[in-house]
């Protein structure tokens, strides 16, 4: 086993205590019962999972549960986006009810962001909240969405629209887990890792121009070093900023752009979350030089190490699909950002490699006339 690295999440101060470890290592999961164990009012944990996720590791983590004395119910859902849904919520909130969850108990979110991000919701809401434990399985949700309290579920208007923030009491990620994640999965999870040297990190992006081949190619330390990298980096926004008043916003560095993108392709599998924000950050550099803000190079060096890396950098790397990726219903969908304020979008651009900045006011014709002009009709 690899050494373990910990960092700490500071959170605001305030009446509860909600400061967390995020532990990174490699076989964390055999010890997740030691872990969870002390933190239980009683012995009993409710481990909420997807059906890939289930058959590749569940056994073994009802078993480390079970070796420290811990009782589990597993609840099994659907893979897939489309289980982040106010319908799948409802369902989630009965099966918890109907185990007798009670509001001092844990519930585990067992899987990637999905999963995450809907049974955090549902740890937020059942008996007005309860604590969760992250144990995220894809690369993903190992960087980016077991950290940092954001749950939610999608709407039909738009992505992760209805949610709440709601901080885990503790993170295991387990790299190991990665083995069983599908290749276009991990590649896709690498987007995430690249967003944290695209926004503020230069050298972390050198980092991942010499290591990235060797991190998706499955080498352990490489694998613990970024995750662990990009933790400490978001731990260390989310402590500042926890609800994106401000610098937090940095981390959706290609969303706007990319969650349209989601949002046309359906939220379907032929563009998977992290694909979309890659080509978002693609965009989002590329309008950065547009407005005469980023070097031409730094876009060009970033869109390089995205597409050597098997990810798409923008619309034209897109898969071709019946998906309307026009000019003015990307432009429409982005108008549905959260980042919205007083009918303003605030958009994040570049002012190169590790310089993310903020766009207050973005003009929207002018963000048309670019995606027109970047292949989107
Ligand atoms: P996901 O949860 O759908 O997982 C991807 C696929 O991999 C699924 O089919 C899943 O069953 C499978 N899988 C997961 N772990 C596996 C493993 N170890 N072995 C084999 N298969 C495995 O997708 P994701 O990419 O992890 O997460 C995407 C979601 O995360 C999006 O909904 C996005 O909005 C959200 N997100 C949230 C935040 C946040 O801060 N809350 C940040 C980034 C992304
Ligand atoms: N993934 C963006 C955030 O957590 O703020």
């Amino acid at each position: 086993m690899s050494g373990v690295r910990i960092i700490d999440v500071r959170m605001p101060a305030n009446a509860e205590r909600r400061d967390y470890e995020v532990r990174v290592g490699e076989g964390l999961i055999d010890l997740a019962g030691a872990a969870i164990a002390p933190m239980l009012k009683r012995p009993f944990a409710a481990i909420v999972t997807d059906e890939i996720v289930a058959a590749a590791h569940g056994e073994r983590l009802e078993a480390a549960l079970g070796d420290a004395g811990v009782a589990s119910e597993m609840i099994t859902l659907p893979p897939g986006e489309a289980t982040k849904s106010m319908a799948q919520l409802t369902t989630l909130m009965s099966q918890l009810l109907s185990l007798g969850v009670e509001r001092s108990d844990i519930i585990i979110a067992f899987g990637g962001g999905v999963i995450g991000d809907l049974a955090g919701f549902a740890a937020a809401l059942l008996r007005r909240g309860c604590r969760f434990v992250q144990i995220p399985t894809t690369l993903l949700a190992q960087v980016d969405s077991s950290v940092g309290g954001k749950t939610a579920v999608n709407a039909p208007e738009g992505k992760n629209l209805i949610g709440a923030f709601h901080q885990p009491s503790l993170v295991l990620a387990d790299v190991t887990l990665l083995s069983t994640l599908p290749e276009r999965e991990l590649r896709a999870g690498y987007a995430e890792v690249v967003k944290y040297g695209a926004i503020n990190d230069r050298d972390f992006f050198d980092w991942l121009e010499g290591n990235g081949g060797a991190l998706l190619d499955g080498d352990g330390a490489a694998r613990i070093h970024a995750v662990a990298h990009a933790v400490s980096a978001k731990a260390a926004i989310v402590a500042r900023d926890e609800r994106e008043a401000g610098e937090r916003r940095l981390l959706n560095l290609g969303h706007t752009f990319g969650h349209a993108l989601e949002s046309v392709y359906g939220y379907s599998g032929a563009l998977l979350h992290g694909e979309a924000v890659a080509a978002g950050m693609g965009l989002a550099f590329d309008y950065s030089v547009r407005k005469g803000i980023c070097p031409r190079d730094d876009a060009d060096a970033l869109k390089r190490h995205l597409t050597r890396h098997g990810l798409p950098a923008g619309i034209k790397d897109l898969p071709a699909t019946n998906a309307d990726t026009s000019a003015a219903r990307l432009t429409a969908l982005m108008r549905q950002d959260k980042k919205m304020s007083g009918g303003q979008l605030a958009l994040i651009l570049a002012r190169g490699i590790g310089e993310a900045c903020v766009e207050r006011a973005a003009d929207l014709a002018d963000v048309e006339a670019f995606l027109k002009s970047a292949g989107g009709q």
